[in-house]
């Protein structure tokens, strides 16, 4: 498959054609003067393993992961970092002394990384989670290590407790109960759940959020504004789509393989327009 192209590093997805990494990964080389050569392969959903295996047997240095597969990822590695251990998902395979395959999952590590560059989190803040899926298993640990207090709130309850079985060990983390929740407003609110198709009437109860309530959406896509359309409507004073976490993820693997960690914010600039 890969027999005309001497790419080393690429993003492994289904669908992949609209991803931003190629771009992003040709920034951070122009950036840093490091050779990379980064582009996109689009994996049939029955073909993850071979398609990786011939990757790495080849000219594949690294690759990210992204949906679906950071959980067949997962379990593709030879070794794992403790973060990708804890979250059971990888989004960066790194190709070590041509011997084994390390998995790494620097979403969450992007995530707080964007926070921070936002003025969105602050040690011991509230946070809701909104949805419960393999996006939120990947940035639970970093989230709880800052010392957050964290609330998850899902379509499917037993989903929501699955986490907060995995996770309680790691810190404060809780189903999202409204009759028994002690404190009055969320400092932050994020929105991890996948498409939504149709209009939502309210994402939360407004009677949680204040005006100094931070909202962050996990997507960046152009098509999925369902989240950022409702902030809108809402008059909500700070609020952000995901774009800054897609760059910092990138950058924490590029950091993974190149052991350079690459200028973010003028790169965000450039993608937000
Ligand atoms: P990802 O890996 O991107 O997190 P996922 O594992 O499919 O994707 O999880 C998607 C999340 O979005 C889940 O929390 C899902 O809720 P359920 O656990 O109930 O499935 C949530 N979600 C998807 N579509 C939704 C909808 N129409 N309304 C509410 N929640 C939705």
């Amino acid at each position: 498959m890969f027999k005309n192209k001497n790419f080393n590093y690429a993003v492994f997805g289904n669908p992949v054609n609209h991803s931003k990494s190629p771009k992003i990964h040709s920034l951070f080389s122009q950036q840093t003067g490091i050779s990379h050569i980064y582009t996109s392969v689009n994996v049939p959903l029955d073909n993850f393993n071979s398609i990786l295996c011939n990757f790495f047997k080849k000219d594949g240095y690294g690759a990210n992961i992204t949906a679906p597969f950071k959980q067949e990822a997962y379990y593709f590695c030879d070794k794992l970092t403790k973060r990708a251990t804890i979250a059971k998902s990888v989004n960066t395979f790194k190709k070590i002394d041509n011997q084994y395959i390390l998995g790494d999952n620097t979403d969450g590590v992007g995530l707080l990384s964007d926070l921070t560059r936002l003025n969105f989190i602050k040690k011991k803040c509230s946070i809701l989670i909104i949805g419960a899926g393999g996006a939120v298993r990947g940035v639970l640990f970093p989230l709880l290590s800052f010392g957050c207090s964290i609330f998850i709130l899902n379509r499917t309850l037993l989903n929501s407790k699955k986490l907060v079985t995995q996770f309680q060990k790691y810190g404060d983390i809780n189903i999202f109960d409204e009759n028994s929740l002690k404190i009055k407003y969320f400092d932050l609110i994020i929105n991890a759940t996948s498409k939504f198709s149709e209009e939502k009437e309210d994402f939360v109860p407004l009677s949680f959020i204040s005006s100094k309530t931070c909202f962050y959406d996990m997507n960046y896509q152009i098509d999925n504004r369902v989240f950022i359309d409702w902030c809108l409507k809402i008059k909500a004073n700070f609020f952000s789509n995901g774009i800054g976490m897609l760059v910092f993820q990138a950058a924490y693997s590029f950091f993974l393989w190149h052991n350079v960690l690459p200028k973010t914010d003028y790169i965000i600039d450039i993608l937000k327009k």
